[in-house]
């Protein structure tokens, strides 16, 4: 009981907060399309997610690539598929034309940094630095402000990892299946059997859509995971979808986007005593 008046004063506090937000009081910054989502989650970092349902998460880096990333985004588009991209804040700024249509399409962005260095041995204001450069320049690119970030090479102190989280309200998103293939001789068969061979439910697989190779393994790659089963969502779907199965699983519900059981409950339709012999088959 006593906490509940605190729970609801903490709620309209928020309410209020949105509401009271200042409309043009920060002239300098440019003013997003689309109002911040709160962060759905305290994780400070993903590596895969823990999910029942078969849902994986293809996440392509470092771009966006003038010719490979509008590639990547037709055979997407044409398979019905979401991915995640985490671009790279300068290319952002050279190609804003993309990140609008990566948007618009249905997928997400996520903050890649700046200029792809190493964040582990920068000073913290350093890599705010290089984060907020890099959200501003894809908030002024497509409205969007990311929800997520990866650190370059998946390097980052979990100390940073906190003040990341604290100041951009972003968890750190990594990866389990990892197709190398940004190493040389790049092939498209490596990169189609590594991602075939270790993807499981809730795998992040990481790809790069400035390799031709990569961009030309996906047809195949994409197909072929359709058909295994798998369904395709974002980083920020799958971060939901994990956090609704535990909640299903604590409440004793069925897992959402699982299959509904055939047959009706007993305790919804109890079955007429004249039918408690069994049923012929057909
Ligand atoms: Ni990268």
């Amino acid at each position: 009981m006593k906490f509940i008046p605190l729970v609801l004063a903490a709620c309209l506090e928020i309410s209020a907060l949105a509401a009271d937000a200042p409309p043009a009081e920060k002239a300098d910054a440019p003013a997003p399309v689309m109002a911040p989502v709160p962060a759905a989650t305290t994780k400070p970092k993903y590596e895969q997610f823990h999910v029942n349902t078969s849902a994986i998460a293809l996440t392509f880096d470092d771009g966006p690539h003038p010719k490979n990333t509008p590639r990547l985004l037709d055979m997407l588009k044409e398979r019905g598929i979401k991915a995640t991209f985490f671009l790279i804040g300068k290319s952002v700024a050279t190609y804003p034309e993309i990140v609008r249509r990566i948007v618009s399409e249905g997928h997400e962005i996520g903050n890649h940094t700046w200029d792809h260095k190493t964040l582990r041995a920068m000073s913290q204001e350093k890599i705010n630095e290089e984060l907020q450069k890099t959200q501003d320049a894809i908030v002024a690119a497509c409205g969007q402000v990311p929800l997520i970030y990866r650190p370059p090479f998946g390097a980052i102190t979990s100390k940073q990892q906190k003040a990341i989280m604290e100041k951009f309200h972003y968890p750190s998103i990594v990866w389990e299946v990892d197709t190398n293939d940004w190493k040389s001789p790049r092939s498209i068969a490596k990169v189609h059997d590594t991602i075939l061979k270790d993807t499981h439910a809730g795998s992040i697989i990481l790809c790069h859509d400035i390799h031709f190779e990569t961009v030309d393994a996906m047809p195949s790659t994409l197909d072929e995971l359709k058909a295994k089963g798998f369904q395709f969502k974002t980083i920020s779907e799958m971060i939901k979808l994990e956090a609704d199965e535990v909640q299903a699983v604590a409440a004793g519900k069925p897992l959402p986007g699982a299959t509904p059981p055939a047959a009706p409950k007993a305790e919804e339709k109890p079955a007429p005593k004249a039918e408690d012999k069994p049923a012929a088959k057909p």
